[in-house]
């Protein structure tokens, strides 16, 4: 039986842990509604993780540990076709209803790249500049364009950034969950649920949201069996309902695939570790 689960009081933290991670607030966003909001709030104190898990912050994750120089999350079709005038070097990528962007879209430019995180193969994007647009992914980020610190989570790369949290503190902590169109999106979730549950023994005396606690809730209970869970995904239904997407699914639930860290630096997501 799943309980609320209690934070860990302070006496009970190893002493490593003491000072590690505690920050004042933490609150999680649902919805593309409350992302779109945080362009009225001062973010200049706090730390963003921003999920995607189907598809768009797996395949940042995975260009980037094939060696991409960059992936820079554009919001609008127009801006990433303008962004290929000024710089032709740079690959285009992304979809909208989660196919490849082509030329009728654009006013004539077919896209190099879907949003399918296997298209990011080494031999494709090893060294090069991804500029990205996605229905919800991209915006996130760039809702998040103005906090001390924002990453990209996935379960790519799950405990690699529960690491860097902990050691990146900040007096607030918000996880946003990209969502799908104008609703929420169950995987992203869990993707949020998944970092809460590695981060929970060191969020120590911190005023947690709600939110924060359903994520983690609803983590717990599909823990054993993500796969399983992504029946209640509208995205994963939709993603396993098309054979040449359904392997997405495996791919994006890989827990720590690639141990590496990344995070939005000016517009562009690089690597930070
Ligand atoms: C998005 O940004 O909304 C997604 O990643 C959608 C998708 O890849 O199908």
């Amino acid at each position: 039986m799943n309980r609320v689960a209690p934070r860990v009081g302070l006496e009970f933290l190893p002493q490593t842990m003491k000072h590690a991670c505690m920050p004042e607030t933490l609150e999680v966003l649902f919805t593309p509604a409350d992302f779109a909001a945080l362009a009225a709030r001062d973010l200049s104190s706090t730390v963003c993780v921003v999920f995607d898990v189907l598809r768009a912050t797996s395949s940042i994750v995975t260009a980037l540990a094939n060696g991409a120089a960059a992936v820079v999350p554009v919001s609008e079709i127009s801006e990433a076709v303008a962004l290929r005038r000024k710089r032709p070097e740079v690959l285009l990528a992304g979809e909208r209803e989660g196919l490849r962007i082509l030329a009728n879209q654009t006013g004539g430019i077919d896209f190099d790249l879907g949003n399918s995180p296997r298209e990011f193969t080494r031999d494709r994007v090893e060294g090069r500049t991804i500029v990205l647009t996605t229905t919800n992914g991209s915006r996130a980020l760039r809702a998040c364009a103005k906090s001390k610190l924002t990453l990209v989570g996935s379960f790519l790369n799950l405990q690699a950034t529960a690491d860097f949290v902990q050691s990146h503190p900040a007096p607030n902590f918000l996880v946003v969950c990209s969502g799908t169109f104008d609703q929420a999106a169950y995987e992203d979730v869990l993707g949020a649920g998944a970092l809460l549950d590695l981060l929970w023994p060191s969020l120590g005396e911190c005023k947690i949201a709600d939110l924060a606690q359903i994520a983690l809730q609803i983590y717990r209970q599909n823990s054993s069996d993500l796969s399983a869970a992504m029946k209640f995904c509208r995205n994963g239904r939709r993603l396993a309902s098309n054979p040449d997407l359904r392997d997405d699914l495996p791919w994006c639930l890989h827990r720590d695939k690639y141990p590496l860290v990344a995070g939005l630096d000016g517009g562009a997501v690089t690597k930070f570790r």
